[in-house]
């Protein structure tokens, strides 16, 4: 019994070397099967990633859709005055959180006529700060300074701050959002 078990073992051992022998170690083998199975993964990698990736850019592929946004009720601004609104902007994903709010500076200049003064400076966008005592917007920035009408006063801005749309609907005001008015 020993015996057998000694000569298989010893079968098996020689069938190994001779199996070694008629396959010699070959680096082109070798690199043709990395290259299959790299090549596999990477297919399936591409079944599993693009549609999740296609999920995740599509919204940023889509053009914006201009939507109207409530501000405020038209009583809540009084007359002359320029308030700070924050809405959401156009561009919102589920997903976005408070990064998804944006905000304007609306004029009540008459009764029902409202202006709307994007945020964001024309000189390199930074957010303006509105002054009540001195009727003018300042740019915390470079001293960009604009009129109460959007006008450029002083500094590097090269042009007016970007206006929103905006309608009254139902004792409401309603601004326009969209693409980002803001030109250079
Ligand atoms: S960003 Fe406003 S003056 Fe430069």
């Amino acid at each position: 019994m020993k015996e057998e078990i000694g000569r298989e073992a010893h079968d098996i051992v020689r069938g190994a070397l001779e199996f070694k022998q008629e396959e010699p170690y070959s680096p082109e083998r070798r690199k043709f099967l990395v290259l299959v199975i790299l090549g596999c993964g990477g297919i399936i990698s591409a079944i599993v990633g693009l549609p999740l990736l296609g999920l995740f850019l599509q919204p940023l592929l889509q053009t914006p859709k201009d939507v109207w946004r409530v501000v405020g009720k038209v009583d809540d601004f009084a007359l002359n005055t320029t308030t700070q609104v924050v809405f959401q902007n156009a561009y919102a994903h589920p997903w976005d959180g408070v990064s998804s709010h944006d905000a304007a500076w609306l004029r009540r200049a008459g009764p029902a006529t409202f202006v709307a003064f994007s945020e964001y400076c024309q000189h390199l966008g930074c957010p303006v700060r509105w002054n009540n005592d001195a009727q003018l917007f300042y740019c915390p920035c470079h001293g960009g300074v604009y009129y109460s009408n959007g006008q450029v006063a002083a500094g590097p801005p090269p042009r007016a701050l970007q206006r929103y749309q905006t309608r009254v609907r139902n004792g409401y005001v309603e601004l326009k959002t969209g693409a980002i008015p803001f030109a250079y």
